[in-house]
């Protein structure tokens, strides 16, 4: 099959592109090297894989979208993966208008190339900030998600929502994954795995929310990789589903664990827990379970000992 992933030069995209080519699948992988963090990073996630014959990098902007459209006629591509967006929750509070352009229109620029060229295959990213402050824990695909708690989620609610047009107007297939604060090698540095390592390492202070209470649904990412390919070949009419782990861990835990890794203890400075964050992400995965036969395999202390291993490479 021939895919295009897009964001394939971040964190998430880099992985499953590399997966793909190595089970045999044809990648047409783009990026537009966005400004979130460096493209020196970027470059080395490409350098793990984009040289392989079946793969071609294309260096382009999702929200060109006559760009855009002549790449889908050009490649006629039989499914895509749709992971570029601008990500980073805090960051979009102050910059709605940009998360508006690229999560929004790039993702209908997308949309619409793909069902003008007949690309009928469309698995996107979405995310657990869909849920915001939901009061029903563990979180599930049909809790009510019209309450996001910053811009960043509120554009995956329309892109989940924009898809679902889609696929009833043009009989396109798309699937939404749920992704929860994913986690490994090549993490952005803007995630707290990353900061809060590259900190204790440095004894920088870090700054902790409600005492360390908070928890989060930490992921690895060969987990999320393994979801992503799984709902690629399921090819679901319209389906949104959780990728998580199903265990979330209280911040202090989390911190402890770096600690260990590092050698080092943390230098904490407190505050309070902000409106723009929810006090726990926790994914109920029964529906990945049945239907993309998804099981979570790695604990927070093996995933991070090996983001800490690929960290320790050089990569700070
Ligand atoms: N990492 C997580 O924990 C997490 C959680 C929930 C959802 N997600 C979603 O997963 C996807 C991948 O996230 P990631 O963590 O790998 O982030 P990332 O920033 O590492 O990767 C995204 C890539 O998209 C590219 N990009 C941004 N704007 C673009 C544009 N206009 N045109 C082309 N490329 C563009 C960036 O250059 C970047 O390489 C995103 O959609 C994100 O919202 C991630």
């Amino acid at each position: 099959m021939k895919i295009l992933v897009t964001g394939a030069a971040g964190f998430i995209g880099s992985h499953v592109a590399q997966r793909l080519l190595e089970r045999g699948d044809e990648v047409v992988a783009l990026d537009n090297f966005a400004p979130n963090y460096s493209r020196a990073r970027k470059e080395a996630n490409l350098h793990e894989y984009a040289h392989q014959p079946r793969c071609e990098f294309v260096d382009a902007d999702i929200c060109d979208a006559d760009y855009i459209r002549a790449l889908f006629t050009v490649q006629k591509f039989d499914r895509v993966v749709h992971l570029a967006a601008m990500g980073n929750v805090r960051y979009s509070i102050e910059h709605a208008p940009e998360y508006v352009d690229v999560n929004i229109r790039g993702t209908v620029n997308l949309l619409e190339a793909a069902r003008l060229s007949g690309t009928r295959y469309f698995v996107f990213a979405s995310t657990s900030s869909v849920y915001g402050k939901a009061d029903v824990v563990p979180f599930v695909e049909t809790a009510p998600v019209a309450r996001p708690l910053a811009p960043y989620p509120a554009t995956k609610i329309a892109d989940e929502v924009l898809a679902h047009a889609y696929h009833v107007a043009f009989d396109m297939k798309c699937t939404g994954l749920r992704f929860f604060n994913v986690y490994g090698p090549r993490g952005r540095p803007d995630m707290m795995p990353y900061e809060f390592t590259r900190k204790i390492a440095a004894g920088e202070t870090i700054r902790v929310f409600d005492e360390g209470r908070p928890q989060r649904d930490w992921t690895y990412i060969d987990d999320i990789v393994s979801g992503v390919l799984a709902a690629l070949d399921a090819g679901f009419d319209y389906e949104l589903i959780n990728l998580g782990r199903g265990q979330p861990i209280e911040l202090l835990r989390f911190i402890d664990i770096i600690e260990r890794l590092v050698g080092r203890k943390a230098i904490i400075q407190h505050a309070p827990l902000p409106p723009t964050e929810p006090a726990i992400t926790y994914a109920n995965v029964e529906k990945a379970a049945r239907l993309l036969n998804y099981h979570p395999q790695t604990s927070i202390e093996d995933g991070l000992a090996r983001f800490y291993e690929w960290y320790q490479r050089g990569n700070d």
